[in-house]
């Protein structure tokens, strides 16, 4: 049987691409599964998983739950406002207290970069970084350019966009590694104080005039204003952010082609992208959604079997 070269998913950057490749020939089963009457399978009946969530999250808690629940997994949930880490208990003492009852698998999303990579380190359990501050999000990436994928059946050679805020996105880097993994252009769009300096190493474009970049490309990855982790001001108002990069009916129908629309929520309406966008045929943002619990289910079934053998 194939498995991943890597015992736990911190990020894209240490996957290779036969990994993005098995990731994605499973989610296509699992994808069929959960589009069964009866979406449950026994996979991982023995295995239990603990999902900690030490920052907000709606999407990815769900899905990862989801997923674990339709591989019949034992599931445990934390989340950091209801716990003792507001009595002073470090990460690790909360983690081993978990693991201590016998946990397989951690899924876990941390505000501060490294929190996965860290845990990794120091427990005995297979990790899964559900996004680690402005860091990575692999399962996000994973599931966008699954979902470019089912509709354009190949990524290599097309032109794919990641517009707005590059700077405090975990969702652009990842997506940046795993598209180009997969042999796409990418290009990275939004006002030059949303764009890090270093992001032209990653071999990447950059533009500021969304005009030209929507005449370029084949799919927009849509990211989200993150308002809460701007301590500074990176443009003067958000009228004016919509203005110059905010996607609409109007722009789209002067670029005159097809682009698939993409976006993984949370979804500020009427800033970056408006309601008649995000809504029309164009979008792919609730398959999205459905690809990612096909995805989660692949990831946790290839890192269980891993466990099993070793
Ligand atoms: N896409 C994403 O990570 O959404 P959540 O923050 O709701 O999990």
């Amino acid at each position: 049987m194939k498995e991943l070269s890597v015992n736990h998913l911190l990020g894209i950057k240490n996957l290779s691409h036969d990994d993005i490749k098995l990731i994605f020939e499973i989610a296509i089963k699992f994808k069929e599964v959960i589009n069964r009457p009866i979406k449950k399978v026994p996979t991982l009946r023995d295995v239990t998983v603990a999902n900690l969530f030490f920052e907000n999250s709606t999407r990815t808690k769900l899905s990862f739950e989801l997923a674990e629940k339709r591989l019949s997994a034992e599931v445990l949930n934390f989340s950091s406002s209801n716990s003792s880490l507001s009595k002073g208990e470090s990460l690790i003492d909360t983690v081993n207290n978990i693991l201590a009852m016998k946990v397989d698998l951690v899924v876990i999303r941390h505000p501060d970069a490294g929190a996965a990579s860290f845990l990794s380190k120091h427990i005995n359990a297979s990790v899964i970084n559900a996004g680690d501050g402005a860091h990575e999000h692999p399962t996000q990436a994973l599931l966008d350019c699954f979902s470019i994928i089912q509709k354009f059946n190949i990524l290599k050679e097309k032109n794919i966009l990641l517009l707005g805020d590059i700077k405090h996105s975990r969702v652009a880097l990842s997506n940046i590694f795993c598209l180009q993994k997969l042999g796409a252009n990418v290009r990275v769009c939004g006002p030059s104080t949303l764009i890090p300096k270093y992001i032209t190493k990653l071999g990447v474009q950059v533009s500021h005039d969304l005009n030209d970049s929507l005449n370029w490309c084949d799919a927009v990855n849509v990211l989200r204003i993150q308002l809460e982790r701007q301590n500074l001001k990176f443009f003067p108002s958000l009228r004016e952010y919509t203005m110059n990069y905010g996607i609409n009916k109007d722009l789209l129908n002067k670029i005159g082609k097809e682009i698939l629309i993409l976006h993984p929520g949370p979804i500020n309406r009427g800033v970056e992208i408006t309601s008649e966008i995000a809504d029309s045929k164009h979008s792919i943002i609730l398959d999205q959604v459905e690809n990612g619990v096909a995805i989660r289910m692949a990831v946790l079934y290839l890192l269980a079997s891993k466990i099993k053998i070793s």
